[in-house]
């Protein structure tokens, strides 16, 4: 038999982007750290990270992305305050961003040339293991995490794990769409994937969600891919190349996701999660079933 995998410890948060879909609101703010009720994007994907046992988070970060930063670093000035105020409740809700034993670092992304140059820009910090990448645009629910969930399918098949959920045929050019056969009641053994191919080119309705466990061998896959989509240099295109030489397995989440890269999908977030807020819960699912459609239209 083969030796168990290596566990999977270092998770790369590609958070480069400008996020233009949401201007104005992120003209200075990052579009990672708009908030879905009261906690910043990064911080749900960093903490589904963090419950799949990776301890170091790797931040792909540009200009104006240092409020994520500032955001899992101490902030003692607040600390100091609420230490004096005795608030100890909010105190450790501050200092439960970061637990003491999770390191954060931070590359930068010097050009925007696409999200598989985003991931070789941790190249050197991941080394010769394998690592998660989360998009942090996509907000993932499930329990177990969804990244929880992945990296057991690695551990069982010792091969990188992509997330994928079945899409309209409408909206495979907003994906990543796999190809492959049947290896399991939720895997897939990948022959073919393919970057916002038009419905007509599109090879399944399997689409990727912004979760990927990957092999160290993507890093070299990366470096040689040549531009692809929209004149990028796309993971996706790398994980085809990688192919080549190694399995890799798409795997159907048990959970759900939002879009929060797309106003819509933010929304949808925002309500389902306030209705399942511990705090403001029941009062907000009770003000929204007072609500009629016609009366939220007005
Ligand atoms: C990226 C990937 C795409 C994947 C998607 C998931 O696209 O390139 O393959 O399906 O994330 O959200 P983006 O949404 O950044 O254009």
């Amino acid at each position: 038999m083969l030796p168990p995998p290596p566990p999977v410890r270092k998770a790369v948060f590609p958070v480069a982007g400008l996020g233009t879909r949401f201007l104005p609101a992120t003209k200075a703010i990052p579009k990672e750290m708009l908030p879905i009720v009261d906690k910043p994007l990064i911080q749900y994907a960093v903490e589904e990270a963090y419950e799949a046992g990776v301890r170091e988070m790797i931040f792909v970060t540009g200009r104006t992305k240092r409020s994520i930063e500032d955001h899992f670093d101490t902030a003692y000035e607040l600390e100091a305050e609420l230490t004096a105020a005795r608030k100890s409740d909010l105190l450790a809700l501050v200092e439960s961003i970061k637990p003491a034993d999770m390191t954060c670092v931070y590359v930068r992304q010097a050009k925007a040339l696409g999200l598989g140059h985003a991931v070789g820009c941790a190249r050197t910090l991941v080394g010769n293991e394998p690592f998660a990448v989360l998009l942090a645009d996509d907000l993932m629910v499930g329990r177990p995490g969804i990244l929880t969930q992945m990296v057991r399918e690695f551990a069982r098949l010792g091969g990188s794990v992509l997330a994928v959920q079945d899409v309209p045929l409408e909206d495979v050019r907003r994906y990543g769409i796999v190809s492959g056969r049947s290896h399991g009641e939720r895997t897939v053994a990948l022959d073919g994937i393919v970057e916002k191919p038009t419905p007509d080119r599109a090879p399944s309705r399997l689409a990727v969600a912004g979760r990927y466990v990957l092999t160290p061998g993507i890093f070299d896959e990366i470096a040689s891919v040549p531009r692809g989509s929209g004149g990028e240099i796309q993971l996706t295109d790398a994980i085809a190349q990688l192919l080549g030489r190694e399995s890799v397995y798409a795997y159907r989440y048990q959970g759900r996701r939002y879009d929060c890269g797309s106003k819509l999908g933010f929304l949808q977030a925002t309500v389902d999660l306030a209705r399942e807020h511990p705090d403001v819960g029941p009062a907000f699912s009770d003000w929204l079933d007072t609500v009629q459609p016609s009366e939220v239209s007005q």
